[in-house]
C-alpha cells in the first residue's frame, strides 16, 4: 500500500487483517515510526486495535522504503493524495504519477499495480504510459479499484462492502484481485468487474450522485420550511420507494469532508476536457456552495438580525460525526461570518479543539459541553455527534430565552417545546 493516508492505512490493515502480508508504505518518516508505535495519524474508530493486533501478528509492516517494498510486492496499491490543483477544479495527479515512475524503476516480475485513489477518468492509461517506458509489458497490469469508503465507518465499510468494483481487461489481474476479495465476497459483496475507465468514472459517478441526493433534499428542506411540511416525512416518503432508497436523503448543512466536494468538482472538469458539460452536477456544486449563506440567514432571522455580542454555541465542527475532519466543513464558513458580525462564538467538539478558528476574533474552543453551552444566547448543533442526542439545554445554558438550532435534526421538537426552549430545525 503506497500511502498511509486514510485509504492507504484502513485498507492495509484490513487486507493484512484478512491474512494477507501487507507493507505500508509512506515517505513520512515520523508518521511510519509512529504506526510502529501504534500511534495512528488519523481518527477512525477501531482502527488502533486493528493496527496493533496486525502489526503484532507480523502480516502488517511500516516502512518508507518504496522501493524494496515494491520488489516484495505482488499487488502494489497505489493510495496517494489527489487533492484538487490550486487555482484549478482538476485533481492533482503529480503523487500518482511521481509513484508509478518509482514503480517503473523496480519491476522484475509479474506485478499488479492498483489505483485505489480516486482518479480522473484515463489516470490508468496514463500510469500504463510511464510503466512500458521501463518495464516489460508482460510484467504489469494497471487496474483501477476505487474505494467506497465512509470516514468513522472505514472499517465496516471495507469488511461489509456493498459492491467490489474491479476495473480491468486483463484476465489474469482480475482472477488474482477476485481471491483477493474473496473473503469478503463470500459474505454477500458483489464483485463487479468492468473497464478501467469505467471503475474509475464509477467512483467519481458515485460520490456526484450521493451529492446530489443530498443537495437535492437540502433544498427541498428550503422549501419544506416555508410552507410547514416536515422534510423528514418527505425523505422517508421518497426512500420507500425502492427505486430511489432512503439513504443520503438527510437534509442538513452543506456536505463536505474529502471526498464530495473535490470529486464533483473534478468530475466536471474531466468531463470539460471531453467536451461534455455536466450541468446537474455543476448546479449541486453551486447549491451546496450556497448551503452555508441560507442557514447563515436563517441564523441572522432566529436572532432577529442582532447578531453583536450574542452568545453562540457550536455542538460539533467537524463535517460528520466520528470523524476529526474538518476539511470543507460547513462550520469553517459559518463560524469566521457569525464572528465577523460581532456574535461570540465558543464551540465544542469531541474530536478535540481546532486550528482552523486560531486567526479569528471572538472564537474560543471549549474543554467541555458545559462550559461551550453556559449563558449561551443560542446553541447550534452543528454536527451530529451522539454527544449531543439527550442534553438538557436549559440547564446547561441557564438562560431564560435560549435558542437551539439543530441544524442535523437530532433533537425531538416535543420534548424542545415541553422544555419551553425556542427550537429550530431543518426543512420544518
Ligand atoms: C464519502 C462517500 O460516502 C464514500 O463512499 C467515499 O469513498 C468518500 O466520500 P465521507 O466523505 O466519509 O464518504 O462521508 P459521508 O458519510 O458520505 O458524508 C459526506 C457528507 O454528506 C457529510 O458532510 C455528511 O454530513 C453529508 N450527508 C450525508 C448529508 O448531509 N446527508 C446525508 O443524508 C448523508
Amino acid at each position: 500500500m503506497i500511502g498511509t493516508g486514510y485509504v492507504g492505512l484502513v485498507s492495509g490493515v484490513c487486507f493484512s487483517d484478512l491474512g494477507n502480508d501487507v507493507i505500508c508504505v509512506d515517505k513520512d518518516l515520523n508518521k511510519i515510526n509512529g504506526l510502529k508505535k501504534g500511534i495512528i495519524p488519523i481518527y477512525e474508530p477501531g482502527l488502533d486495535e486493528l493496527v496493533k493486533k496486525n502489526y503484532k501478528s507480523g502480516r502488517l509492516r511500516f516502512t518508507t522504503d518504496l522501493s524494496d517494498a515494491i520488489k516484495k510486492s505482488n499487488i502494489i496499491f497505489i493510495c496517494v493524495g489527489t487533492p484538487t490543483k490550486k487555482n484549478s477544479n482538476a485533481a492533482d495527479l503529480n503523487q500518482v504519477f511521481s509513484v508509478a515512475g518509482e514503480i517503473s524503476h523496480n519491476i522484475k516480475n509479474f506485478k499488479i499495480i492498483v489505483t485505489k485513489s480516486t482518479v480522473p477518468v484515463t489516470t490508468g492509461d496514463k500510469i500504463e504510459k510511464i510503466l512500458i517506458r521501463k518495464v516489460l509489458k508482460k510484467n504489469f497490469s494497471v487496474v483501477s479499484n476505487p474505494e467506497f469508503l465512509r470516514e468513522g465507518e472505514a472499517i465496516r465499510d471495507f469488511n461489509f462492502p456493498d459492491r467490489i468494483v474491479i476495473g480491468t481487461s486483463d484476465k489474469k489481474a482480475n482472477k488474482l484481485m477476485k481471491s483477493l476479495y474473496s473473503p469478503l465476497l463470500s459474505k454477500g459483496a458483489e464483485y463487479l468487474n468492468t473497464s478501467r475507465r469505467g471503475a474509475e468514472l464509477i467512483k467519481y459517478a458515485s460520490n456526484a450522485f450521493l451529492a446530489t441526493k443530498i443537495t437535492f433534499i437540502n433544498e427541498l428542506a428550503n422549501l419544506a420550511e416555508k410552507i410547514d411540511v416536515n422534510i423528514e416525512d418527505i425523505s422517508i416518503g421518497m426512500g420507500l420507494d425502492k427505486r430511489i432508497g432512503g439513504r443520503f436523503l438527510r437534509a442538513g448543512p452543506a456536505y463536505g469532508g474529502s471526498c464530495f466536494p473535490k470529486d464533483t468538482r473534478a468530475i466536471v472538469d474531466t468531463a470539460k476536457q471531453f467536451k461534455t458539460d455536466l450541468s446537474i452536477i455543476r448546479n449541486v456544486i453551486k447549491s451546496n456552495e450556497n448551503r452555508s449563506k441560507v442557514l447563515l440567514n436563517r441564523v441572522s432571522k432566529i436572532l432577529k438580525n442582532k447578531i453583536r455580542n450574542k452568545k453562540v454555541t457550536f455542538l460539533g465542527v467537524t463535517f460528520k460525526a466520528n470523524t476529526d475532519d474538518m476539511r470543507e466543513s460547513s462550520s469553517l464558513t459559518m463560524i469566521p461570518s457569525l464572528a465577523k458580525k460581532g456574535a461570540n462564538i465558543r464551540y465544542y467538539d469531541p474530536s478535540g479543539y481546532k486550528k482552523d478558528f486560531d486567526k479569528i476574533k471572538n472564537v474560543t474552543f471549549c474543554e467541555n459541553i458545559k462550559m461551550a453551552c453556559l449563558n449561551a444566547d443560542l446553541i447550534i448543533i452543528h454536527t451530529e455527534w451522539n454527544d449531543f442526542k439527550s442534553l438538557n439545554f436549559k440547564s446547561l445554558s441557564k438562560k431564560k430565552s435560549l435558542i437551539v438550532y439543530d441544524m442535523r435534526n437530532i433533537l425531538s421538537h416535543e420534548k424542545m417545546k415541553r422544555e419551553n426552549i425556542k427550537y429550530f430545525s431543518i426543512g420544518k
